[in-house]
């Protein structure tokens, strides 16, 4: 029999061919996201090995108790997870996988296409212009400011941060500035940014860009106290999640000119533009203001690698294989039900997707692996390939090693070192 998936909105069709190979497919069909009723009572009503979902449903216990025994895979069509309680997941023994890297370049483009909006006013010139206000050219008529030798304050210094880091270093010449719980060495070596507090960031930067997950720690990590360090001149750009930035403390901030500007992709209560409906008014007719309705990923080229993505991660579970991003890395693979048969602790996850059981293939993958790939498992503040070598393999020699090693190629060495000590004993 061949196994069902349950895609819980129409999405684009590249991964759904895919997942046609070998699966039947049933997408559900109507406009907008599937209610929370609906999508139970779909899930009661027939048993689906996998569910393709978007940031739209919340995955919790109690959807996953209404899935049943069959479910294998959870796959989220977003990179952002914050819709799924990972911890029940590996506890209903459901891999739960994300599309990571594919929208890196979209989303990153489109923080850059808020920041020109927000700094050249581009859509308040456009409303302006529509309503045939234009009568001549005017000297002083929506003067903006400009990117080249600005500072640029990155938080969240991950895959998407680093992309916009490098078009606004590359293509701007911005000077960058970072901060995120570890240093990368790779934005340091991409763009010359500095790594420096949360609070260096907001005295400094012209334009602030966020790129962290939404989790309790970032949680209105930009509020009241945030926005008055900033400069009266300086922008924000979020194109993360919304409810990292305090809605009452922008509205407070936009209203006040303490800050120039914002441009929003995301917003604290979406879908809806603010929390308080009393603040539509208000919120509505600020010039300062840019909005798009969480579209930093919506290119064509990372809408179909995303659909492809999530498709071949359900295929591998379904085959019983490694999906190429998993979430709940915690989750033992024998704890689900069909076909896998290692503890996943004992896997390394590579950032890229690479899956390093042992010594061998941790040189292969080195060998293979980008630098900027490396960068983000080895820097200053931490070595996850020594570490796991110390934990999990429980090879001293090449953890201490590898931790010496500070470059890829170094870590080669190191690897194959090790294996022919091994071997010659
Ligand atoms: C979109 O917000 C995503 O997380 O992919
Ligand atoms: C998201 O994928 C990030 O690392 O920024």
């Amino acid at each position: 029999m061949r196994p069902k998936v349950l895609v819980t909105r129409k999405i684009p069709d590249r991964g759904i061919n895919i997942l046609k190979g070998q699966c039947d497919v049933e997408i559900c069909q109507q406009d907008g996201p599937i209610s929370r009723k609906e999508l139970l009572k779909k899930l009661k009503s027939k048993k689906y090995d996998a569910v393709l979902c978007l940031l739209t449903e919340k995955i919790d216990d109690e959807l996953l108790d209404a899935a049943g025994s069959n479910l294998k895979i959870v796959a989220n069509y977003a990179v952002g997870f914050d819709n799924i309680d990972l911890k029940a997941c590996t506890k209903h023994g459901i891999i739960a996988t994300n599309t990571p890297n594919v929208l890196n370049q979209a989303v990153a483009e489109h923080t850059i296409a808020l920041m020109m909006s927000i700094a050249r006013r581009i859509p308040e010139a456009d409303r302006w212009t529509r309503k045939g206000n234009y009568k001549g050219w005017d000297p002083n008529g929506f003067i903006g400011t400009e990117f080249n030798g600005k500072i640029l304050g990155i938080i969240g210094a991950g895959r998407i941060g680093t992309v916009v880091a490098k078009i606004c270093n590359k293509g701007f010449n911005m000077k960058v500035l970072y901060h995120d719980v570890a240093k990368n060495s790779y934005i340091e070596q991409e763009t010359n940014a500095r790594f420096v507090d949360l609070n260096t960031i907001l005295r400094e930067s012209d334009f602030v860009s966020l790129h962290v997950p939404a989790i309790e720690t970032t949680r209105h990590l930009i509020s009241h106290k945030e926005f008055a360090m900033m400069k009266k001149t300086a922008y924000i750009i979020n194109t993360s999640r919304g409810p990292v930035i305090n809605e009452d403390a922008l509205i407070h901030a936009l209203e006040n000119k303490t800050i120039a500007g914002a441009a929003l992709d995301v917003f604290e209560c979406e879908p809806k533009l603010v929390c308080d409906p009393n603040n539509y008014q208000i919120v509505s007719h600020l010039d300062n203001v840019v909005f798009t309705p969480h579209i930093a990923s919506a290119t064509i080229e990372a809408r179909q690698s995303m659909s492809e993505l999530a498709a071949k991660n359900i295929l591998a579970v379904l085959n019983g294989e490694m999906p190429i991003t998993q979430i709940n890395t915690d989750l033992k693979i024998n704890g689900i039900k069909k076909g896998i048969i290692t503890d996943a602790t004992s896997y390394f996850y590579a950032n890229n997707g690479m899956v390093i059981k042992n010594l061998t293939e941790l040189q292969t993958a080195l060998e293979k692996m980008d630098d900027q790939a490396f960068n983000y498992h080895v820097n200053s503040m931490k070595n996850d390939f020594a570490n796991w070598v110390k934990n999990t393999i429980k090879d001293q020699v090449a953890s201490a090693l590898l931790e010496k090693s500070r470059t890829r190629s170094q870590a080669v060495n190191a690897v194959k070192h090790r294996l022919k000590i091994m071997i010659a004993a």
